[in-house]
């Protein structure tokens, strides 16, 4: 059970004020808040332990190098990989599905197939775009549903033994929806595609256990669990990650440099070339501590308690629609009032101290198949009350009495 005033303690920055008014923060799926126990780990580094890794003999390195990769052994743990060079530290969700899509370069050809979903993010659509152009293989889109789910007898039909690989987001970022991965999964690998998760948005809700998955690559984002920004993840299958070539190159990555021939080194340093974000590493082992001390069952039924509330309170204001109504959803409320632009709403709701998103939220797609420029999002995280949920529905009823 979740004790959200003990926990609301633990986040400096939730008792600030904004335009005068206590702090409402619901842009969770933009970015999460930063618990004490993880600032104090960024403090500590830099207070501590600052040098560069895997380089020098003087303790410092050592140290700083022993504590980089312990965090790469909680985030093995907590992703249940089998082995820890099979995560590859990264800047983020964005960088780690750029080192997929480049390494599938060299393996990819015209004729073949990679299928995408209809609810993905920009970063899990572009790439694989470009990837297309460079290898003549051809993107197809699993089609979404009115409720903003994915229709899985459409993607039945799209795979065949052409398709090389299929990407989907866990959960989707502008409308919530957690997407069947398992069935995903299972029906890519009938075919011999590799599938690739992005777990930006699943990650601070749900923990994913990538053996029984049965996954090749998940990806994600420290900030968005509770760490800092500049620092992901990309989980990989030990043989694909051997079979990929580097993405970048530079320091750390090689075994030996001469001007003749180059070779690499062993996973998981081949991928992380150049001084890494050492402190983001070690911050990132910090923050999952700090998720996994809540646990992530507690978290999910409070977020679950906090998203039925809102839902239910929000739709009694009249006008007001919600893009994203799957029964298997996250903490994520998208919605629009009629008549009145996104924009204006989450304008409103600042002046009142309550920070939502409004937008596309980089998934142009979604609103283009709802015919709207965007919508406003509530993004809820387990340190959110249902005070606050009160204080969102009146906001939007003076944002639509003030805009109507
Ligand atoms: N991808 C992040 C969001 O959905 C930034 O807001």
């Amino acid at each position: 059970m979740i004790n959200v005033e003990d926990i609301r303690k633990d986040f400096p920055i939730l008792s600030r004020k904004v335009n005068g008014k206590p702090l409402v923060y619901f842009d969770n799926a933009a970015t999460s808040q930063t618990p004490k126990q993880v600032i104090d780990v960024i403090v500590d580094y830099y207070s501590n332990y600052n040098a560069n890794i895997h380089r020098g003999v003087h303790t410092l390195s050592q140290e700083a190098t022993d504590l980089y990769e312990q965090a790469r052994y909680k985030i093995q743990a907590h992703f249940n990989a089998k082995f820890s060079h099979e995560i590859i530290f990264t800047s983020g969700t964005t960088h780690g599905i750029n080192l997929v899509a480049n390494g599938f370069s060299s393996l990819l050809k015209k004729g073949d197939d990679i299928i995408v979903s209809a609810l993905e993010h920009h970063s899990n659509i572009v790439p694989w775009q470009m990837l297309c152009e460079r290898t003549g293989a051809e993107l197809k889109v699993i089609p979404m549903n009115d409720d903003g789910e994915l229709v899985m007898s459409a993607f039945d039909k799209l795979l065949s033994t052409n398709t090389k690989l299929v990407f989907t987001n866990h959960v989707s970022n502008a409308l919530g929806t957690v997407n069947p991965i398992e069935y995903i999964i299972e029906k890519a690998h009938e075919v011999g595609a590799a599938v690739l998760i992005d777990g930006a948005q699943s990650a601070p809700h749900i923990k994913p256990d990538v053996q029984k998955l049965d996954v090749d690559f998940y990806v994600v984002s420290a900030h968005k669990m509770c760490g800092p920004t500049g620092i992901g993840a990309l989980y990989g299958k030990e043989d694909w990650l051997k079979k990929l070539p580097p993405y970048q190159g530079g320091g750390e990555m090689i075994a030996e440099v001469t001007f003749e021939k180059t070779t690499y080194a062993e996973l998981p340093h081949k991928f992380e070339a150049g001084t890494p974000n050492i402190a983001g590493g070690i911050v990132f082992g910090a923050a999952i501590d700090y998720m996994n001390n809540i646990g992530f069952e507690s978290i999910a039924t409070y977020e679950n308690e906090l998203l039925e509330y809102a839902t239910k309170k929000l739709l009694e204001i009249e006008g007001l629609k919600i893009y994203g109504t799957s029964k298997h959803k996250t903490s994520v409320i998208s919605f629009n009032l009629e008549g009145i632009h996104p924009y204006d709403v989450g304008t409103i709701l600042d002046k009142l101290g309550i920070a939502v998103r409004t937008g596309h939220h980089c998934a142009q797609p979604i609103m283009d198949y709802y015919k709207i420029p965007g919508t406003v999002r509530a993004s809820l995280a387990f340190y959110n009350t249902k005070t606050e949920i009160d204080l969102l529905v009146e906001g939007v009823k003076k944002a639509k009495m003030m805009l109507a």
